[in-house]
């Protein structure tokens, strides 16, 4: 089963994507996760994505999409995976229904993690006084929005007319959040 976790940056997709991924035992594939581990690592792929990610813009599609062909062929994504923070653009997402189709699979679930504006910008910017992510700065953040609005939320509509997309309300606690995905899928 391949489920996708869409919503804006803070909404939450890597806490429940965890919790997901953990319980159903799939792989959890993070674009940022990966990018940020290769910024620390100083690698081309990390020295290529640091500036981009610090100011809160989308790292290329030049440089991402092949990122996320290489994760989708690993053994472990093979039946499936909890896909957090991509596609997030729409050469990404036809690149993944293009890839998952090739194999007679496809998206599964499209959850839409539903959460205010000022509740986002709150808890990056609580996250920002615990561990100093780069791009929870006031200017990055208000980027990452902006972004998300004008690049990945017209995803939604592209999934939406398949049927697939459910939206989860996003506010709440952590355990009622996925509660509540566990009651959308089924599982
Ligand atoms: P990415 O790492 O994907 O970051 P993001 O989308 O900005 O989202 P976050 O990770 O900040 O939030 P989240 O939705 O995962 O929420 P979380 O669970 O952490 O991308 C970072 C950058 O990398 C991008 O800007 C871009 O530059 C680049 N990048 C990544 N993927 C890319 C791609 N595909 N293409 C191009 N560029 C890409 O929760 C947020 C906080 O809230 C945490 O502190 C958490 O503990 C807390 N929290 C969670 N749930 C709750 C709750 N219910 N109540 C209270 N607090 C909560
Ligand atoms: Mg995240």
């Amino acid at each position: 089963m391949f489920i996708l976790l869409l919503g804006a940056p803070g909404s939450g997709k890597g806490t429940q994507g965890k919790l997901l991924a953990e319980r159903l035992g799939l792989q959890k594939i993070t674009t940022g996760d990966i990018l940020r581990t290769a910024v620390a690592g100083a690698t081309p792929l990390g020295l290529e994505a640091k500036k981009f990610m610090d100011d809160g813009k989308l790292v290329p599609d030049t440089v991402v999409l092949s990122l996320i062909k290489e994760e989708l062929a690993k053994p472990e994504a093979q039946q499936g995976a909890v896909l957090d923070g991509f596609p997030r653009t729409a050469a990404q997402a036809e690149l993944v229904d293009r890839t998952l189709a090739e194999r007679g699979q496809r998206l599964n679930h499209v959850l839409l993690l539903d959460v205010p504006e000022e509740e986002v910008v709150r808890r990056m910017m609580a996250r920002a006084a615990r561990e100093g992510r780069s791009d929870d700065t006031p200017d990055a953040i208000k980027t990452r929005l902006q972004v998300y609005q004008r690049d990945t939320a017209p995803l939604i509509a592209h999934f939406a007319q398949r049927g697939i997309v459910r939206r989860v309300p996003g506010t709440g606690t952590v355990d009622d959040i996925a509660v509540e995905i566990q009651r959308i899928i089924g599982r």
